[in-house]
């Protein structure tokens, strides 16, 4: 993996740099599409672990934040959180998928696309947005919080979180709201 330029502490920081390690992988699994199936399984499989542990730490801990320092926060994390789902939803699709199915390519572009889509929003709008809201004191607190979470957090849709639901039911549930 290629070095980034080191960084403070930084809950933003940390969380464009986990953004960067799935645009590399998103990358890879394009350039090895319809090919080596072993490899597309591995790359995917990583993709879920990485963006399973990554939303639920943003759900935990920066989006509660968001909701309070953003004057819109509430209406902005719903969206994002919606977004999270059907990212969760693609991917529970895809652990019960293998490259030989018609449909795992497809799937897997849904994924890169959604996610992609997310990531420029989350960098764009919502991170710029927090990062003027709140002071560096905070930012670095915030880092080691997500950090700590990333210790408990579901590597998988379909794996239970701190609250004893998956992320998967999660999802459904508030579909069905
Ligand atoms: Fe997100
Ligand atoms: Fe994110």
């Amino acid at each position: 993996m290629a070095e980034e330029t080191a960084a403070p502490p930084d809950a933003i920081n940390l969380l464009e740099r986990d953004h960067r390690l799935v645009d590399r992988m998103f990358a890879e699994y394009e350039d090895t599409e319809g090919t080596d199936a072993g490899r597309r399984t591995m790359l995917v499989g990583r993709m879920i672990e990485e963006l399973s542990a990554h939303a639920d730490i943003e759900e935990r801990i920066l989006y509660p934040l968001m909701r309070d320092v953003l004057p819109d926060g509430d209406e902005q994390v719903s969206h994002a959180i919606e977004e999270h789902d059907e990212a969760k939803q693609t991917m529970a699709r895809l652990e019960d998928m293998t490259p030989s199915d018609d449909e795992f390519d497809g799937a897997v572009r849904t994924l890169i696309e959604a996610v992609r889509h997310h990531v420029e929003e989350e960098e764009s709008e919502l991170f710029t947005r927090l990062r003027e809201s709140v002071d560096a004191q905070k930012l670095a607190e915030l880092a080691a919080e997500l950090e700590a979470a990333r210790a408990t957090a579901p590597l998988s849709p379909t794996e239970e979180g701190v609250d004893g639901t998956t992320p998967l039911q999660q999802a459904q549930e508030r579909q069905s709201e």
